[in-house]
């Protein structure tokens, strides 16, 4: 019943609008409560009330909303807004950016935050997040590697769905609801030189092995609405491109929601060379899949007179149209357009004491110990300590970058979080480190030292990449001054992106890896610093040992002349070895676990049948230890040349003080399915490894073979 009457008003809306009212829905504009793309929009209340404008961006807060909504409802044909943000990593309250929480490899924790950042945004005015980015990339000269779940396309589906699922809810009509995202489609993660925005050129089994996977997952759990990307695909804009957006996308994935453009992207198409007017590339857009355009306005000024030339049709048209209307009325906006404006709920909701604590836990789970040798880490909350650096003091940094509507002041910097834990215990003194006397005499004065460098939130994220990913020739000098007082010194390192810290992996004991850990950050810093919670985040991107080896990943394939140190002609560098620095999967605890063998239950798995691979796990220490046991897969012949190693499950399990515990992992053929020669997906039979550990790079090993039908 429910259905029919939204059919029967949505056809009969349709069937009131004219060409320029379609168009009109059709087009998304940027308010100026932010400023994300290069484009401004100057008029954007006369468009509302002329009904030239169906969604809007980058305007929040339930009286701004408030005001535009009452505009777009004295409309012509009164058809209600969406507002839509970029709601990244949370929207009042921020938790820690998007590949730092990707490191708890936590989905539960995930999709809680995700349903909480969807609670703040939608008493905020929202009905739409630009979020998840699921692009992956393995090029940490990319600033958008901190938007994403990092290099692996296995987890990065799985955080992808779960993100979903927490945005968008049991019902988008939900008032803590907000329809999800899924961007950028497709392989932005990975343009030439790690430039964002620059051209990508990628093999189409690249795409189905490594790129693809979590936009997918995304649409399966139900992601309504799919940006664009920016970058050209085989030639083809993105948005302009109908093989990925209606062969791939719609007809292949069955994808059912609305396609909207990046940031004046369907414009931009006349600068990739493929489009001469706006009106071409409108046509091409449209006719590719693309839904709503975001800020170019070539849809708006287009659309009427592509009709009326018959270069696109009414029935493509009025499809776009369909969709954005359909979902309009799925968020209730047809009921009430005014039920996200609402002042006292969104008070009872912000910065919540519950989200509050869900941020802190969230950042908690997200730090990644590098290195402890002699278990520096924890530190007593006792004596001297000099906390330097900057960064330490710096709520913003602490945040992260896109932080919608956070705010600075009421975000816990690390030395705030220092103060606040050990402050009343230990003597704790700071410096900025702007001085390197300074500083050097206060380390030298202290029993311990605590090191914050890396790099400030504008370092990272859109249009912010870089050649070097190293710390600061300041910060290295600083660092070195540190390092000379002689006293046992932690270093803790804020960033975006995976760094290059070789030099510093020689000379600090002990190196916490704090990326940007949002609203709470500062305090789930200083617990884990003196012990109060244990490190339990795993990288899910590696730290290279050098720029010069990226873009890596540990998934590589194996190349005919494997690395080989004595072997000249083998594959490898001269001048650094093939491996990351911390590879993917790779972070310590306090009191790692000893492996014993890994075994098998059957030396066969038939087919349609399962193995179970299992590992014991011992805690020699005398205090209870959490470790995530990652299983690996490795495929030794097939038709096609598969990857060294795959991750295919994980296990969080907590040991107590002495604890053997055996860890199992079922192993189906859902698990060894890859892209065969014709991109379908095939098992096939044949031998098997699987691989049990604390890191890509520390594994123990077993092999199984696959069956073949008739064997
Ligand atoms: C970014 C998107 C973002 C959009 C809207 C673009 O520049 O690439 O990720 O959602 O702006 O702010």
């Amino acid at each position: 019943m429910a259905e029919m009457s939204k059919d029967i008003f949505l056809n009969e809306l349709l069937g009131r609008m004219t060409a320029a009212d379609k168009a009109g829905q059709l087009n998304l504009l940027a308010g100026t409560m932010d400023a994300t793309g290069m484009k401004n929009t100057g008029d954007l209340e006369a468009k509302i009330l002329s009904g030239q404008c169906g969604a809007v961006l980058n305007v929040y807060t339930p009286a701004a909303t408030r005001a535009l909504q009452e505009l777009a409802l004295a409309s012509p044909l009164g058809i209600p807004l969406i507002f839509g943000y970029d709601v990244i990593h949370g929207h009042r309250t921020i938790f820690p950016i998007p590949l730092a929480l990707a490191c708890s490899w936590n989905l539960e924790l995930i999709e809680s935050c995700a349903r909480a950042a969807a609670a703040e945004a939608a008493a905020d005015g929202l009905h739409w997040v630009y979020s998840p980015m699921v692009d992956i990339s393995l090029d940490p000269r990319w600033g958008r590697v901190a938007e994403g779940a990092g290099e692996d396309p296995w987890l990065g589906a799985k955080i992808a769905a779960a993100m979903v699922r927490g945005y968008q809810g049991a019902d988008l009509a939900d008032l803590t609801s907000v329809l999800a995202c899924v961007k950028h489609f497709a392989l932005y993660g990975a343009p030439m030189g790690g430039r964002d925005y620059n051209t990508v050129d990628m093999s189409r089994r690249a795409m189905e092995e490594t790129y693809f996977p979590p936009y997918r997952a995304a649409i399966d759990a139900g992601a309504q609405t799919v940006m664009t990307s920016f970058n050209e695909i085989d030639g083809i804009p993105a948005s302009g491109n109908r093989w990925l957006l209606t062969d791939l996308l719609r007809v292949e994935w069955g994808f059912q929601g609305w396609i909207v453009t990046d940031y004046t992207s369907i414009s931009e198409m006349i600068n990739h060379g493929t489009a001469a007017t706006d009106t071409e590339a409108a046509q091409q857009a449209l006719e590719a899949g693309v839904d709503m355009d975001m800020m170019s306005e070539a849809f708006l000024t287009s659309l009427p007179e592509l009709l009326e030339n018959q270069q696109v049709t009414m029935e493509q048209v009025d499809a776009a149209v369909l969709r954005v209307l359909a979902t309009k009325w799925d968020l209730g906006l047809f009921r009430d357009a005014f039920a996200r404006c609402d002042d006292a709920r969104a008070a009872a909701i912000f910065q919540h004491p519950a989200t509050r604590q869900l941020a802190c836990e969230a950042a908690r789970e997200a730090m990644v110990l590098l290195k402890n040798e002699g278990q520096l880490l924890p530190l007593d909350k006792q004596g001297s300590i000099a906390v330097i650096g900057t960064l330490a003091d710096s709520g913003r940094d602490m945040l992260g970058c896109w932080i919608a509507a956070g705010d600075e002041a009421v975000a816990v910097s690390g030395l705030a979080g220092i103060r606040e834990i050990a402050g009343a215990m230990a003597t704790v003194v700071f410096a900025t480190g702007d001085d390197l006397t300074e500083a050097g005499r206060l380390a030298s004065e202290a029993d311990h030292v605590i090191l914050v460098l890396g790099e400030t939130w504008e370092m990272y994220g859109e249009a912010a990449s870089r050649t070097t990913i190293r710390l600061s020739s300041h910060q290295r000098k600083l660092a070195k001054r540190v390092l000379k007082s002689g006293k046992p010194c932690v270093l803790v390192t804020l960033s975006g992106r995976p760094l290059e810290l070789t030099w510093e992996d020689s000379k600090f004991p002990a190196i916490l890896h704090a990326w940007a850990l949002g609203s709470e950050g500062g305090r789930a810093l200083a617990e884990i610093i003196f012990g109060e919670a244990a490190p339990i985040g795993k990288l899910t991107m590696g730290f290279p040992r050098s720029v010069g080896q990226v873009p890596m990943t540990y998934r590589e394939k194996p190349t005919g002349r494997p690395f080989d140190a004595a072997a000249k002609y083998s594959s490898k560098y001269l001048d650094a070895g093939n491996e990351a620095l911390y590879p993917f999967g790779h972070g310590l605890t306090y009191g790692n676990c000893d492996y014993g063998p890994v075994t098998v239950s059957s030396a066969a798995m038939l087919p349609g049948g399962s193995v179970t691979v299992s590992a014991g796990i011992t805690n020699p220490n005398p205090h209870p230890v959490t470790e995530t046991l990652q299983l690996y897969l490795r495929d030794l012949v097939a038709s096609v040349s598969r990857p060294v190693k795959e991750l295919r499950a994980y296990q969080r399990v907590t040991l107590a003080a002495g604890e053997t515990r055996i860890v199992s992992f079922e192993i189906t053929d859902a698990d060894l399915t890859f892209p065969g020669r014709d991109f379908k997906p095939v098992v096939e039979p044949g031998d098997f490894e699987a691989m049990i550990g604390p890191s890509s790079a520390d594994l123990r090993a077993v092999r199984f073979t696959r069956l073949g039908d008739a064997e």
